[in-house]
C-alpha cells in the first residue's frame, strides 16, 4: 500500500526567488503517523505545506520539479476539490481561513461546498465544535473573537471534512499553554480513533515530543535531519539548526556536563519524575 504521503525529489522557487525555498526534499510518511517539521523561519516549512495540500502548483505559480503524492494521488494531477477532502489545512494566520458571518456557518463552510447533505453536516459541525471545546461560540462572529478562538474555529472546520491527512502551520503560536495542551491532546486522540496522519510545523517542542512518531529538521529548502524526537533531539546537530530541545532534555545535558548522569534520553517532566523517584529507592 502506498504511504499516506510521498515527497520525491521536490524542488519549488517562487517567481524571481534568487534560489529554490524547497529543494531536492524527499519524504515518506505512513498513515496515521505524527509528524514535526521545524527548522529555522524562512527554510521552507510552509512552501513545503503548500507542495501538500496542492495551493502549490495549482494557486502559485513558479518552477516545480519532482513529485507529492497523497493516498497514492500526485498532488499535481489531482483538483483542488478532491485534495480539500483528502487535506486539511490550517494555516499559519486562522484570518485566511474565516471567511463567514457565524462560527458555526464558518465551520460548516468546506461541508457546504462539497454538498454534503444538511443533516449530516450539522451532526459533523457539532461534533467538531465539541471537540474544539467551543460549542459556546457557534453563534458568535468570528472576527470578534480572540485570536486563539479564531484558530480553533478555523481547526473546527477543517476536522469538519474529516480528511485522512491534516497538515497544521504552528498552530499553537496563537493558543495559551493550556490551550495548546489539549490542542497536542486532540492530535493524538484523532491519530488513535480515527487514524489520521498529522504533519504538524511547530516551534514549541515540549508540547509535541509526547506524540510525534518523527521529528524533521529542514534548513535553506533542504531536509537535515530526519529521526525519533529523541534520536534527534539528543543527536549533536539539532542545536546546530535552531531547534528548541525540550527544557528537560537541556536540563538533562547539563546535569551530565556536571558529572552528574542520569540514564537515558529525558523529553519529558513525566521521564525525569520517573528518573528522579528510581534513584531515590
Ligand atoms: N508567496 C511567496 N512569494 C515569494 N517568496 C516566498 C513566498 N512565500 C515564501 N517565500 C520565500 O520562500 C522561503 C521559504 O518561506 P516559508 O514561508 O516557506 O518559510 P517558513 O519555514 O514557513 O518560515 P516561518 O517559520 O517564518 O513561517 C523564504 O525565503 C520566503 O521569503
Ligand atoms: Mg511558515
Amino acid at each position: 500500500m502506498a504511504d499516506m504521503l510521498e515527497i520525491d525529489r521536490l524542488s519549488f522557487r517562487y517567481p524571481e526567488a534568487p534560489r529554490e525555498a524547497v529543494s531536492g526534499f524527499d519524504l515518506r510518511i505512513p498513515q496515521g503517523e505524527i509528524v514535526v517539521l521545524a527548522g529555522p523561519s524562512g527554510c521552507g516549512k510552509s512552501t513545503l505545506l503548500r507542495t501538500v495540500n496542492g495551493l502549490i502548483p495549482h494557486m502559485y505559480s513558479g518552477d516545480y520539479a519532482g513529485d507529492v503524492r497523497v493516498g497514492g494521488a500526485s498532488v499535481k494531477g489531482s483538483d483542488m476539490r478532491d485534495l480539500s477532502q483528502k487535506v486539511g489545512f490550517l494555516f499559519q494566520n486562522p484570518e485566511n481561513q474565516i471567511f463567514m458571518f457565524t462560527v458555526e456557518r464558518d465551520v460548516a463552510f468546506g461541508l457546504e461546498n462539497i454538498g454534503v447533505p444538511r443533516d449530516e453536516m450539522r451532526e459533523r459541525v457539532d461534533e467538531a465544535l465539541r471537540l474544539l471545546g467551543i460549542s459556546d461560540l457557534a453563534q458568535r462572529a468570528p472576527h470578534e473573537l480572540s485570536d486563539g478562538q479564531k484558530q480553533r474555529v478555523a481547526l473546527a472546520g477543517v476536522l469538519a471534512m474529516k480528511p485522512s491527512l491534516v497538515i497544521l502551520d504552528e498552530p499553537t503560536s496563537l493558543l495559551d499553554p493550556m490551550t495548546a495542551g489539549d490542542l497536542v491532546a486532540l492530535v493524538a486522540k484523532l491519530r488513535k480513533d480515527l487514524g489520521t496522519t498529522f504533519v504538524v510545523v511547530e516551534h514549541r517542542l515540549d508540547l509535541l515530543v509526547k506524540v510525534a512518531d518523527r521529528l524533521v529538521v529542514m534548513s535553506e529548502g533542504k531536509k537535515v535531519l530526519e529521526g525519533t524526537p529523541r534520536d534527534i533531539l539528543f543527536g549533536d546537530d539539532a542545536e546546530r539548526y535552531g531547534v528548541a530541545t525540550p527544557a528537560v532534555t537541556q536540563l538533562q545535558k547539563m546535569l551530565a556536563r556536571r558529572g552528574l548522569a542520569t540514564t537515558g534520553t529525558l523529553l519529558t517532566p513525566g521521564e525525569l519524575a520517573a528518573e528522579l523517584k528510581g534513584r531515590n529507592r
